[in-house]
């Protein structure tokens, strides 16, 4: 046999693995998203205890001929991190079992938690918002500006406000996406403190506001964001509402903050954001700055994993809204051509930096 041929062929191997691996990566959401819809992570939780197989089944009032079905689920979500197993001694006569615990990132899955990701990784994978990475291919070889076009037919902002379930899918998101920076948010005495008012650009339902106003309390904060998102949206004394629109107008305030919103434009449309943002704020002396919570790539600094997922990301942007992430580079020539002077990185939020953006 030649003896270079058993090398040759576990690499050719290898490189198979390689490629299914990534193929079959939507399984690996979708069961994720079974999980949650099944409501394992919150039955996990009641429990008090490690839960067995068969307690699961009874709790989820699943047939009884799908405990091995849902063996196969847990065993799958155990391997991947977002499950642990673990021993359980009933009483010294009876046979050692095992039950199944929450991991950290199952307890992010917790439906009432203030912190929780179920619904972000619900809408993720909802139909509405996969269907444009089946026509992908075809968008590259066609006009349209993004594939959610080429799929749905308009794009995604003109969908919106004519699908009422397209908005809710994606206001429910981004207010799963904000909750988890709550307990970082409340180390930014730094950042927030002296800011005696604070306007939220593209601010959604208001979640992040919300967020920054249960930490510094003082503060008077605005969030705008187009009328459809901002119907029905609750004022209170230190939170008001406009509803607008940032390309043409942002009211006055000493710091502007703009979450996960200048991903989803090109760099010509962030340019124009951020001098309608300029314009809202006083000079740096005068304690005005830009708060932007957002992606920066940073393939030196990051992890292998993390440099993934964030380029993932800049997909997911290309694909739904013509929008990009961006490294600091780029980041810093759009802070330059909109006139700002100069700016800080702060990389707190694990896949989002905070930078701080100055007249
Ligand atoms: C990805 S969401 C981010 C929401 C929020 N900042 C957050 O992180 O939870 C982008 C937001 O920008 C808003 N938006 C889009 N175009 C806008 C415009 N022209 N003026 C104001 N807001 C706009 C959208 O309605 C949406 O709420």
């Amino acid at each position: 046999m030649d003896p270079n041929h058993g090398e040759e062929s576990s690499e050719l191997f290898r490189a198979q693995a390689h490629i299914y691996k990534h193929t079959f990566a939507f399984a690996n959401s979708l069961c994720l998203k079974c999980a949650i819809q099944l409501g394992i992570p919150d039955i996990i939780h009641n429990h008090k205890h490690p839960i067995t197989l068969p307690d699961l089944v009874t709790a989820l009032q699943l047939p009884p001929a799908k405990t091995s079905y849902l063996h196969r689920l847990m065993r799958l979500l155990v391997h991947s991190g977002f499950f642990a197993t673990t021993k359980i001694h009933e009483n010294q006569e009876e046979e050692e079992e095992e039950g199944y615990v929450l991991t950290p990132s199952s307890k992010l899955l917790l439906k009432d938690e203030l912190t929780s990701l179920s619904t972000f990784v619900q809408a993720i994978v909802d139909p509405l918002l996969l269907s444009p990475w089946q026509v992908l291919g075809d968008w590259f070889r066609g006009n349209e500006l993004t594939a959610f076009e080429t799929a749905h037919g308009a794009s995604l902002w003109d969908s919106v406000d004519k699908n009422p379930q397209l908005n809710k899918l994606l206001n429910d998101t981004m207010e799963s996406d904000s909750g988890s920076m709550r307990l970082a948010l409340r180390s930014c005495k730094e950042i927030f403190g002296d800011l005696g008012s604070l306007v939220d650009v593209g601010g959604g339902t208001g979640t992040i506001s919300r967020i920054i106003l249960e930490a510094f309390p003082h503060i008077k904060c605005t969030v705008l964001d187009l009328p459809h998102v901002v119907a029905n949206l609750p004022e209170s004394e230190n939170l008001k509402v406009v509803a607008g629109d940032m390309f043409l107008s942002i009211p006055p305030a000493d710091g502007i903050l703009i979450k996960s919103v200048l991903h989803n434009w090109g760099d010509e449309d962030c340019v124009k954001i951020l001098k309608k943002c300029r314009e809202a704020i006083p000079s740096k002396d005068d304690g005005g700055k830009v708060i932007i919570i957002d992606t920066v790539i940073n393939g030196e600094r990051d992890e292998h994993g993390m440099t993934e997922l964030k380029l993932v990301f800049d997909i997911f942007m290309m694909v739904l809204v013509n929008g990009r992430q961006r490294n600091e580079k780029e980041w810093e020539t759009l802070f330059l051509e909109a006139g700002f002077s100069s700016y800080k990185i702060t990389p707190i939020f694990g896949i989002r930096s905070l930078i701080e953006v100055y007249p």
